[in-house]
């Protein structure tokens, strides 16, 4: 094999704080399959793109490893930048040293295993094949979910940007959520007057066709070409679209009474509910509503279902505002007023001088601190007890009327939205973007994009920037006639197929049909169009004919000799789906929690693509432990049922380890959403644990016993 170039990446000090890169490049270097070994401070800056593809003209280069982050991030950027000095793209491999390695190991530790990393991607790469794109026609069309504001918005920028746009609410009414929240902010027009002109525009556009009252059943197919099932008053209907705009937005926060047991006192009221009594009154009506009649004092309880530790850490971000709105509103009608609360938080521009100021000039009393209790009082008002951070004393005030100022939760029906999509959520029920940052409005499913506070607690100002930018990357996808699609797909050895249909029967996809061939024999055969790459196939097939051509089973059984080749017996193999549990073990490391340095981590597609065979591989090279991880199911498998398929296969995988004499307890499998980054924790400390326990009984009951004999036995 000729021509590798090896690229170690400091990653400023991220990876070179923690790791010797230059001991690394060295020991590296000794390798014969690596012909330029090098060391960059950032390899995904320009400079470092240039200087691979000078490298690859100047050397001949053929393939080419980065070591550096997770390829989740960055596999893409150095496919092209290969491709741009006229390499096949998929002569890639990455070794990810950084999220997987320096973030979360330390000392001679993170050394020895950024080697084994890059000797593991060596291993594979030196195997890969070169691949071509699929092209695929684009279908110029796109769904947008959600008639809120943010759905409104991306909606009509797609129309506008002349692309046919089917718009599906759940309601009868277009508008969502902001139409509740009508109180105008002083010297401000009400929310309402910027939302109607978006619905007749939407309603009249010739480009949008809004289906009200209906919900996405179905969502078939994929980028560049969806087919969506929707159920409608009417009945149901099929549409083909090119891309998916999520903007389903949120909920607010209904109180829970086992943790706000006074909010169903009389007294007490939500935001939201103190925004219906305003509306129902004329818009610009001086006069008090008929609601609050009588009432002299109100008092708002910030942050009621936000920043509640574990249940819901995070701020709910737009509470604040609203309540300095509403308070002004209520200052206008001659009420006094005053906010309890931890921290009064405001982001937007001049919000602090417009609304704060204003407020505190116009006598809106706040106080910082804890809430102790809210009882009703003897005149039919309330008694709140407060524990005044400032003053350091607990002190109770009456007050007429009580507002939580709720915060925002995921619609109750995101879930069945997210499985129909099968999409990410973070922690708190939000719906998952493919990066925090760098694809912020991008979902972890190719041609879907969320648009707004589906994503977490947006105002109105970032609901429509997302929702623009949302149809923005939509429109990226829908202007092009063709697409390319991923070229690691299954492929069918047709010696070895026996025709025995294992194939056909697991595929999530109905991709793999058989056929007769010439001689009239059955075999299995891939419609590369329908092909996902998800490698359920060859993970099921009894003869091994089935493969994956991006992750061949010879390259991930190079991958685990490489990975064993010395210390077998102290080694967690852990065999990780690329969507979830990768990126769960990517995620322990972006949050720096650390984890025992003994596993070592085989990216494949879906846990689907592990074979019985091949974990038999794995325990014959001396793995202590082998675990398989995946993402949960039944839902999150983003080849619909991979997951499902890999466990129908574990009690096979068990008797198998069994009959061969390795002890199938040391097998285990995992399902690890991408933001469970503590779970991963958890799973490799107690796999270690176990290893460490046992090492420890042998080396009693048999001191003279040599360490790593057959490791797995
Ligand atoms: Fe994660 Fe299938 S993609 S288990």
């Amino acid at each position: 094999m000729s021509g590798i170039g090896v690229y170690i990446c400091h990653c400023g000090q991220n990876i070179a704080g923690v790791i010797d890169v230059q001991a690394l490049r060295e020991r590296v270097a000794c390798r014969s399959e690596a012909t330029v070994v090098k060391t960059n401070v950032f390899c995904c800056s320009e400079p470092g793109q240039k200087e691979i593809q000078e490298d690859i003209k100047e050397h001949g280069l053929e393939r080419v490893l980065v070591a550096a982050c997770s390829p989740r991030l960055h596999e893409v950027t150095f496919r092209r930048t290969i491709a741009q000095a006229g390499l096949n793209p998929y002569l890639l491999e990455m070794a990810n040293i950084r999220e997987q390695c320096s973030w979360v190991h330390r000392g001679p530790e993170a050394l020895d295993k950024a080697l084994d990393l890059i000797l593991m991607g060596l291993a594979r790469l030196v195997r890969l094949i070169p691949l071509q794109d699929r092209v695929v026609p684009v279908t110029r069309r796109a769904l947008v979910i959600g008639g809120g504001v943010g759905g409104l918005s991306a909606a009509l920028e797609l129309a506008d940007c002349g692309v046919p746009v089917v718009l599906v609410e759940k309601s009868v009414h277009l508008g969502g959520q902001v139409l509740r929240w009508n109180i105008p902010v002083p010297n401000a027009d009400p929310l309402s007057c910027f939302v109607r002109p978006l619905i007749t525009r939407a309603m009249l556009h010739p480009r949008i066709r809004v289906l009200d009252g209906s919900t996405l059943e179905d969502v078939q197919g994929t980028i560049g070409r969806f087919t969506a099932s929707i159920q409608g008053a009417a009945g149901s209907s099929t549409e083909e679209v090119g891309a998916v705009v999520v903007a389903t937005g949120f909920e607010p926060y209904n109180p829970d009474l086992s943790r706000y047991p006074f909010a169903s006192l009389p007294q007490v009221m939500t935001s939201v509910q103190l925004e219906e009594i305003f509306r129902k009154e004329k818009p610009g009506h001086p006069a008090t509503p008929s609601a609050l009649e009588g009432v002299r004092t109100v008092a708002f309880l910030q942050c009621v279902g936000s920043r509640l530790d574990e249940e819901y850490p995070h701020c709910s971000r737009i509470c604040c505002a609203i309540t300095l709105k509403q308070a002004l509103a209520l200052r206008a009608l001659g009420i006094e007023v005053q906010v309890f609360h931890r921290d009064i938080r405001l982001y937007d521009k001049n919000q602090e001088e417009e609304l704060y100021g204003r407020a505190r000039r116009l006598g809106v009393q706040f106080h910082r601190g804890t809430l102790k209790a809210v009882e009703p009082d003897s005149e039919g008002g309330l008694r709140i007890c407060w524990h005044d951070e400032f003053l350091q004393s607990t002190l109770c005030v009456p007050t007429d009327r009580l507002i939580c100022a709720v915060g925002l939760r995921p619609r109750s029906d995101a879930e069945s939205l997210r499985r129909v999509l099968r999409l990410a959520v973070s922690q708190d029920g939000y719906l998952l973007e493919a990066h925090p940052k760098l694809h912020p409005l991008e979902s972890a499913v190719e041609g879907v994009f969320l648009a707004g506070s589906c994503q977490g607690p947006k105002d109105v100002r970032e609901t429509v920037a997302a929702s623009v930018g949302a149809a923005a990357k939509a429109y990226q996808l829908l202007c092009k006639d063709h697409l390319l699609l991923d070229g690691m797909i299954a492929v069918i050895d047709r010696d070895r197929c026996t025709g025995c249909g294992t194939c056909a029967a697991e595929c999530p996809y109905q991709a793999i049909a058989l056929r007769e061939d010439e001689k009239g024999t059955t075999k299995a055969h891939v419609e590369t169009a329908a092909c996902k790459g998800c490698g359920v196939c060859a993970g099921c097939c009894p003869t091994e004919a089935a493969d994956h051509l991006g992750f061949p089973l010879e390259a991930l059984k190079a991958m685990v000799d490489a990975a064993l080749a010395e210390g077998a017996a102290q080694k967690i193999l852990a065999f990780c789906c690329h969507w979830c549990a990768y990126a769960g073990a990517d995620a322990a490391g972006v949050s720096r929690i650390p984890y025992p340095a003994n596993v070592r981590i085989v990216r494949v597609p879906c846990s689907g693509r592990i074979s019985a065979r091949l974990v038999l591989h794995t325990f014959k090279k001396g793995a202590s432990r082998v675990m398989v991880a995946g993402c949960h199911p039944p839902g999150d498998c983003h080849y619909i049922s991979g997951n499902l398929r890999f466990e129908s296969r574990v009690p096979r995988i068990r008797k198998l380890l069994s009959k061969k004499g390795y002890d199938p307890e040391r097998f285990s499998y995992h399902w690890v959403s991408a933001t469970e980054g503590p779970q991963f924790q958890h799973i490799v400390r107690r796999l270690a644990e176990a290893l460490e326990s046992e090492q420890k009984k042998t080396a009693s009951s048999a001191p003279n016993a040599a360490a790593g004999d057959e490791g797995g036995r």
